[in-house]
């Protein structure tokens, strides 16, 4: 481990026992080679690419906040986040045009994954969850192997970015314990006419589906349940948060006013037994779309975590600078790697 991250994870460490306890901690920042020490641990993304689950629950509470953990959010929003979602948190990084969905404008104050009524901000808890661990099938990757008190900072960040906003904080629901029988909830998915946007079985074909868009205009169809995983996470108790609270800013209502906790539970398990027709080839297909989009990123050198071994992308981006053609494979001949900056796990380059 180089000197400077091994002082780093020590100010971090000092930095998470004085936030835990509430004390006033000293200005923490982010030293050079950071980056890159987090880089070589690529393991996570390929984990969950491959369909592993990634724990996002945080084994602490949500650290008071106060002006330190406010500045490393800031400070990690720019290192892990600013590519997508942009410097100013207005979902128009670099890499925004090429992804779709698009990130987040967080700044518009519209969040889907809440467990707290529509129109409300969700609650950190909510944030930490989503950035732990990613939205499947979409470029929003998880983050659980940062530091939690790291991850605490970035919900600050984003909820500071959505400041406009930010009005009382509301409350989440609580979760029924009670097993959705699916039978029932077939019902009640014609009931409530779940089928004009889903289709019948939910494929995505619904009437309206071709017309639906996000509050931008933007084309938004609802996914086909049988072949594409759930963004939010694919648990009953993610379905029926989404069916409870609605996913804001797209077509997706929400029902908690509607149906009650046993009902939403019933759809819940109906929408869940349409899933489970998802074969592993399509799950490979997934697979692939979110890898290239990582690949894209990593050839432009423009990201922060999936690139993996950084010489790779700045050594093909120097070279386009200099008019020669980008080299394939590995990393390990770079100036940029014989100098230190990013390739110590050269055997891991070049994947
Ligand atoms: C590779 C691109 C990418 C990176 C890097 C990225 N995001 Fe995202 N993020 C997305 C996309 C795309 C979405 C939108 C998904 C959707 O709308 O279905 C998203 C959505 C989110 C949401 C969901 C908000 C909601 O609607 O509930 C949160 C929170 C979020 N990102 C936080 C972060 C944070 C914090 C970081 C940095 C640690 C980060 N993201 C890094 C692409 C990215
Ligand atoms: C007016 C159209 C519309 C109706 C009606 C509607 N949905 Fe949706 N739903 C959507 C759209 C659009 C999305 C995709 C949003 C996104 O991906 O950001 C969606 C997404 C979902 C998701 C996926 C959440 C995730 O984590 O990816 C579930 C589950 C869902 N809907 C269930 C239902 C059920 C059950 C009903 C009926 C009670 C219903 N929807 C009614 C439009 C609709």
């Amino acid at each position: 481990m180089k000197k400077s991250a091994a002082l780093w994870l020590v100010a971090l460490f000092a930095f998470s026992w004085t936030a835990g306890v509430g004390a006033t901690a000293a200005a923490v920042s982010v030293p050079d080679g950071y980056r890159v020490e987090r880089e070589k641990q690529w393991f996570l993304l390929r984990h969950w690419l491959s369909g592993g689950v990634v724990v996002r629950e945080a084994a602490s509470a949500a650290p008071m906040p106060d002006e330190s953990l406010r500045r490393l959010g800031a400070e990690l929003f720019g290192v892990y986040c600013a590519n997508c979602h942009g410097k100013q948190g207005r979902g128009d990084g670099p890499r925004a045009a090429a992804l779709q969905p698009p990130p987040r404008d967080f700044t518009a104050g519209l969040f889907k994954f809440r467990s707290t009524p529509s129109g409300s901000l969700p609650t950190r808890d909510d944030l930490f969850h989503t950035l732990s661990g990613g939205l499947r099938g979409t470029a929003m990757m998880p983050f659980a192997d940062l530091a939690e008190i790291e991850r605490w900072a970035l919900v600050e960040q984003v909820l500071a970015l959505a400041a406009a906003r930010q009005g009382d904080a509301a409350a989440a629901l609580t979760l029924p314990s009670a097993a959705g029988r699916a039978e029932e909830g077939k019902a009640l998915y014609v009931k409530l006419e779940c089928a004009s946007c889903h289709g019948e079985r939910g494929r995505g074909d619904g009437s309206s589906a071709a017309a639906l868009e996000d509050w931008r205009g933007r084309p938004l169809p609802p996914p086909d349940f049988a072949t594409r995983p759930f963004k939010r996470g694919q648990s009953a108790d993610d379905v029926y948060l989404t069916l409870a609270t609605g996913l804001d800013g797209t077509a997706m209502p929400a029902y908690g006013e509607v149906a009650t906790p046993t009902e939403l539970r019933d759809l819940a398990a109906w929408v869940l037994s349409l899933k489970q027709e998802v074969s592993l080839e399509a799950g490979a297909v997934e697979q692939a779309e979110a890898r290239a989009v990582m690949q894209a990123q990593a050839s432009q050198g423009s990201h922060a975590v999936v690139g993996r071994c950084g010489c790779k992308a700045r050594r093909a981006a120097s070279q386009a600078r200099a008019g020669a053609a980008p080299a394939q494979g590995g990393c390990g001949k770079s100036e940029d790697c014989a100098a230190g900056k990013g390739c110590g796990a050269a055997s891991a380059c070049g994947q």
